[in-house]
This record gives C-alpha cells, sequence and structure tokens, in this order.
C-alpha cells in the first residue's frame, strides 16, 4: 500500500510539473489534494481502542479469566502475530470482547488491520 502511494504521489508530481510548465498564470488555485493521509499508529490510535475496550479484562493485572495482559505495545502487538487477535474481534460465534460487551465497531476493525498491514508501528 505504501508503495503504491509512492508511485501515486510520483505520478501527481510529475503531472504537476508538467502542466505548470508554460503556465505563468499566479491565480491558478493549487489543486494538489492533501498528500499526508494520517498513518495508522499504536499511540494515535489503537491504544486508544485496546483501553476502551478490552483492558477491563486483559489489563496489567488480567481479570476475568482473560488470559493475557493487553495494555503495552508489545502485548497488544503479540496478540495479532500470535494469539487471532483479528480473529477474535471479527468472530461472531467467539467474540472479543466477550458478549454482552458490544463488538467493536467497523471504524476501530478497520485500524487494527491497517495497523497490522502497516507494519506495526508505535508512533
Ligand atoms: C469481559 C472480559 C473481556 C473483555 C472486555 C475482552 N476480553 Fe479478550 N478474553 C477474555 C477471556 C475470559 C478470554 C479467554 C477465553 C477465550 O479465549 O474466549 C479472552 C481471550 C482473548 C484472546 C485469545 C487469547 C488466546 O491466547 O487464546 C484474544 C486475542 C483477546 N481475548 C482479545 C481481546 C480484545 C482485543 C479485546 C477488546 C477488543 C478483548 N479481548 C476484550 C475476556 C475479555
Amino acid at each position: 500500500m505504501n508503495f503504491k502511494y509512492i508511485i501515486s504521489l510520483l505520478a501527481i508530481t510529475v503531472l504537476l510539473f508538467n502542466c505548470s510548465s508554460g503556465d505563468d498564470d499566479p491565480s491558478d488555485p493549487d489543486p494538489t489534494p492533501d498528500p499526508n493521509p494520517t498513518a495508522v499508529t499504536y499511540n494515535g490510535h489503537i491504544k486508544s481502542i485496546i483501553t476502551n475496550n478490552c483492558t477491563s479484562c486483559h489489563g496489567s493485572t488480567p481479570t476475568n479469566g482473560a488470559p493475557m495482559s493487553l495494555t503495552t505495545y508489545s502485548q497488544v502487538k503479540s496478540a495479532v502475530e500470535t494469539r487471532g487477535l483479528i480473529t477474535r474481534i471479527n468472530s461472531t460465534s467467539n467474540p472479543m470482547p466477550p458478549s454482552p460487551n458490544s463488538p467493536l465497531s467497523n471504524a476501530d476493525k478497520n485500524l487494527i488491520q491497517q495497523w497490522k498491514d502497516g507494519g506495526f508501528l508505535e508512533n
């Protein structure tokens, strides 16, 4: 995904350069879209999702039968890699958080998936 993004940035840059040569009208509006969509990071996005939905059981001392803590970057990353965290948040038969808690919103599920796909950025 990052690679595609870089390619499209390059393409946009080339297009802009070509269009601007020979066009010296200074009143032209700048059509460049914001080139910096924010990357998904643990501290920026994931930590608060986990704190709001998971650490009531998966706290630094796990409670209610939860088998592990989800309070640090490395614990959450490791749970995605080795404990099927993404499978469990998307599961209807065996969901996390367990019922009667509400499941994560689709937006939150997507953020966790994007965080994994982006290589688990911490900051
Ligand atoms: C109400 C308490 C509770 C909440 C809230 C909760 N969990 Fe759990 N979690 C458990 C219990 C109990 C288990 C062990 C039984 C099981 O696997 O279903 C567990 C197991 C898991 C496992 C599997 C661990 C393994 O090694 O098999 C994952 C992954 C997980 N939880 C992630 C989460 C995530 C992510 C959240 C928040 C979105 C969350 N849990 C919220 C109680 C909870």
